[in-house]
Order: C-alpha cells, then structure tokens, then sequence
C-alpha cells in the first residue's frame, strides 16, 4: 500500500467512527481530505467545522453542513492529519499552515483522532520543521525572539519565514510561519511554552496531550494508537 492508499485507509476508518447528530472538526491536508470525503459518501445528518477555508470549500462542495467554531454546541468528534506522530501521540502539525484554526478546534473537542499514513510515525519529533505562526507586524524582531527561545531550549537553529511563489505564506488568519529544523525535539512541553511566551508568536504546531488517537495506515491495515 503506498503512502496516499494508507492515508486514504486511516480517512475512512475514523469517517466509520463518526455517527449521525454529531459536530465534527474537519481537519486539513491531504489525509484530512480523505477522511471528509468518506464521512460525506456516508451521507450523515453532521454539522461539521472547518480548520481551513480549503477544507470548508471541498466539505461544502461534498454536501457537509457547515458551522462555524463557537456557533455550535461543542465539537464532538474532531479528525485530523500530522506531519508528525511521536511518543504519546504528541504531534507536529502545521505543514499545510493552518495550525491556529485547527488547534482552536482540537481543544474544543471532546475527542481527537490523528490520521495518518505510517511514515508520520516517529521516535523523537523535530525532524519536520517545526511551524510557528506569527503576526505580520514586526515579524523579523519576533523571528529574533524565537531564536532565543529556541536556544533556551538548547536548538540552536534558525527559524525559516516560509515562502511560496516568491511571497510570505499567509495564513487564513493574515499571519506568517515560520518553520524551525530543529532535529530532535528531546523536551516538547518546554519548548511549546517557550515559543508561547514570545510576543508576536502566535502559536506553534507542537500538539500535545490534545489527541485521544491514532489512526495510522499501515502496509498490513489501520492500526489503533493510544497515548
Ligand atoms: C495542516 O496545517 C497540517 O497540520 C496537516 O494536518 C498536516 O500537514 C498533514 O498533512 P497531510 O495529511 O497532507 O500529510
């Protein structure tokens, strides 16, 4: 099974956990895509919230009911891909840049369930560049800042602002990323509050304690991670 078939697996296992009545958060990235086409081919009367305007247009175009975070009861069931999956199913998410929203949606749930092929799975997390969202203004002195913050926490790297077709990524919120290579992430929980003390630092995409479980496509099938 190559990587798409395994994250097209995991995207329709967690779609069979997903029942009528239900608010679901819909996550983004490719593996996320798969999972709401499968929960819209079932054809449940769900209410689901976007983490992106990307995955609100595809859910839209598939027939799901849209609902704003915050306009609807509590979220459910929330499910989402990584880049990412380590020890306790701490994550790194961010790649496709829309971290803030889906962070926003993850803490709102009453459950989380990671998605992912089987190459997202890894010992120590920081091989992928770890995303970090900030706010436009005065984004070379934040970048500066986390720097330091980085430092503290003995990565001496330097954080990359993101670019696509020769301009800054912007995220649906307006604000920038920028991704720190940091290698081995030995101590996430310091890090994340480390990066979160830095003005300007919207958030980062170190997901921690926040997923109840892994979906993860494997060659044999899905297997069922808890933290
Ligand atoms: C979006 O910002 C990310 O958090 C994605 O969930 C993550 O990048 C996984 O994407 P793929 O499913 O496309 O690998």
């Amino acid at each position: 099974m190559d990587a798409d078939a395994q994250k097209r697996a995991a995207g329709e296992a967690a779609a069979a956990l997903v029942e009528s009545g239900m608010v679901v958060g819909l996550g983004t990235g490719s593996t996320a895509a798969w999972f709401v086409r499968a929960l819209a081919a079932r054809g449940l009367d769900i209410v689901g919230v976007p983490t992106s305007a990307a995955t609100g247009a595809l859910a839209q175009s598939l027939g799901i009911r849209l609902g704003e975070l915050g306009e609807t009861k509590g979220i459910d069931l929330t499910v989402d891909g990584a880049d990412e999956i380590g020890p306790g199913l701490s994550l790194i998410k961010g790649g496709g840049a829309a971290l803030l929203r889906e962070k926003l949606v993850w803490e709102a749930s009453a459950r989380c369930v990671v998605i992912a092929d089987a190459a997202k799975q890894v010992k120590t997390l920081g091989k992928f560049p770890l995303p970090i969202e900030v706010v436009a203004f005065g984004h070379t002195i934040t970048s500066l800042r986390i720097c330091d913050a980085l430092s503290e926490c003995d990565l001496g790297v330097a954080p990359r602002l993101r670019m696509k077709d020769g301009a800054p990524v912007r995220t649906d919120g307006g604000n920038l990323i920028y991704d720190a290579a940091c290698g081995r992430i030995e101590e996430p929980a310091a890090l994340a509050a480390a990066l979160k003390s830095v003005t300007g630092v919207v958030d980062h995409g170190l997901f921690l304690d926040l997923a109840d479980t892994a979906l993860i496509g494997a060659p044999g099938g899905v297997l069922t991670l808890e933290p």
